[in-house]
């Protein structure tokens, strides 16, 4: 049992050595703390992907993913990557050649799709929130400022944009942006931070191309990520040309419909995601999930509010599972991280011009329920001794 405020590294069990104790709760936003059976299953054994026992636990897969994200009309195609593999294969499977992706642009991951769309030569136009650096990662974005992208440019392929940003914690509206394509054009989600853990249901988005990952709100471990396709959406990874040997979802797809990957898996990665889908059905899938991550924001925030800590964005577009937090006046962030850390938890720096006046908390993964209501007392114990 963690004892509060005594938290320190058993003999022999030192954090620099690459061993870490158990009862480190990870605040940050993934690779998030996995519960013992998930961690198990990793240990299932040796396992050839030829093999039929490799086909049998993909084909599982890909059947309860799009299950698990309210979209059983997609087709699932696992990658061995984090989740920006995945990014990169939606965006470069996704435009047709001579043709071009309008890429939403809000945060860090915006930008991440923007990039990965000019590294491969593809044209990209952006809309983002007009204003200064701190406005545009705080406003989500405007759906009338797409359909303007969208009618001032008539060779938009796709449509590129991120559910939660999770350089924020800011939800965007997706579902009002997937009202305006047109019939020829995809929706690229980015939902890599949002799946299974925010309120939006996939499944009314009209979401062509939905990218995740096994290790943030679906508690499996890093290394895996997917994609989900609507049908028009395979018909559009078929039709685009190979921009990458790795990364080309038609070969993909081609394969993973008999069972068979093209390239090595991370085999013990997808047993445990395996066990982290079974884990999350067994408890209430979706719904379960997304009542979980809104019931701990709640638990957490009121904590926050209490400390007298401010939160960056508005509470109508606030996700539930990431919270951007003023540092109080005088407080390091180094030694806030520190001085947490030697209470039993881990939390994350913000990012780019926000890293040096911010700070992330995130509620991602398992985690008992009594740490997150030990956290307001380690956090003010945390902040008075990180004054400088
Ligand atoms: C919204 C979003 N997209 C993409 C990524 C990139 O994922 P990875 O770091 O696994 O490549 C992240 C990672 O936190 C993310 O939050």
């Amino acid at each position: 049992m963690y004892a509060q405020n005594a938290y320190s590294a058993p003999a022999g069990r030192s954090l620099a050595s690459g061993t870490v104790d158990d009862d480190l709760i990870l605040l940050n936003p993934g690779p998030a703390c996995t519960s013992q059976r998930v961690k198990d299953a990793l240990l299932r054994g040796d396992l050839c992907h030829r093999e039929p026992e490799f086909g049998e636990l993909l084909a599982r897969l890909r059947a309860d993913l799009p299950r698990a994200l309210r979209l059983p009309g997609h087709e699932a195609l696992l990658i061995t990557g984090s989740g920006t593999s995945a990014m990169e294969m939606a965006v470069i499977s996704s435009v047709r050649a001579d043709r071009a992706v309008l890429v939403v642009n809000n945060g860090v991951y915006g930008e991440r799709l923007l990039k990965i769309a000019r590294a491969n030569s593809i044209t990209a136009y952006e809309v983002r929130p007009d204003g200064d650096d701190l406005t545009r990662w705080t406003t989500p974005i405007d759906p009338a400022a797409v359909q303007r992208a969208l009618d001032e440019h008539d060779d938009v392929d796709a449509v590129a944009c991120v559910h939660h940003e999770t350089t924020t914690g800011l939800i965007n509206p997706i579902k009002e942006i997937g009202a305006l394509l047109g019939a020829d054009q995809v929706f690229v989600i980015d939902a890599i931070s949002g799946t299974g853990n925010e309120d939006q249901d996939l499944g009314e988005v009209g979401a062509d191309i939905v990218c995740g990952t096994a290790n943030k709100g679906l508690h499996g471990q890093p290394g895996i990520s997917f994609i989900l396709c609507s049908p028009k959406g395979v018909d559009r990874i078929q039709e685009v040309p190979a921009r990458s040997l790795y990364l080309n979802a038609a070969t993909y797809l081609a394969g993973q419909r008999k069972g068979d990957v093209p390239f090595t898996p991370a085999v013990q990665v997808c047993y445990a995601l395996d066990e982290a889908l079974q884990e999350y059905f067994e408890q209430g899938g979706f719904e379960g999930r997304t009542k979980l991550y809104r019931e701990r924001a709640a638990l957490v925030r009121a904590g926050f509010e209490r400390l007298g800590l401010q939160v960056l964005v508005k509470k109508d577009v606030r996700s539930n599972s990431v919270t951007m937090i003023h540092l109080p006046d005088t407080v390091s962030y180094e030694r806030l991280h520190d001085e947490l850390k030697s209470r039993g938890y881990v939390i994350y720096a913000g990012q780019g011009h926000l890293s040096s006046q911010y700070f992330r908390i995130c509620t991602m993964g398992h985690i008992p329920w009594d740490r997150l209501q030990e956290l307001e007392d380690a956090l003010a114990q945390s902040i008075k001794a990180a004054r400088v």
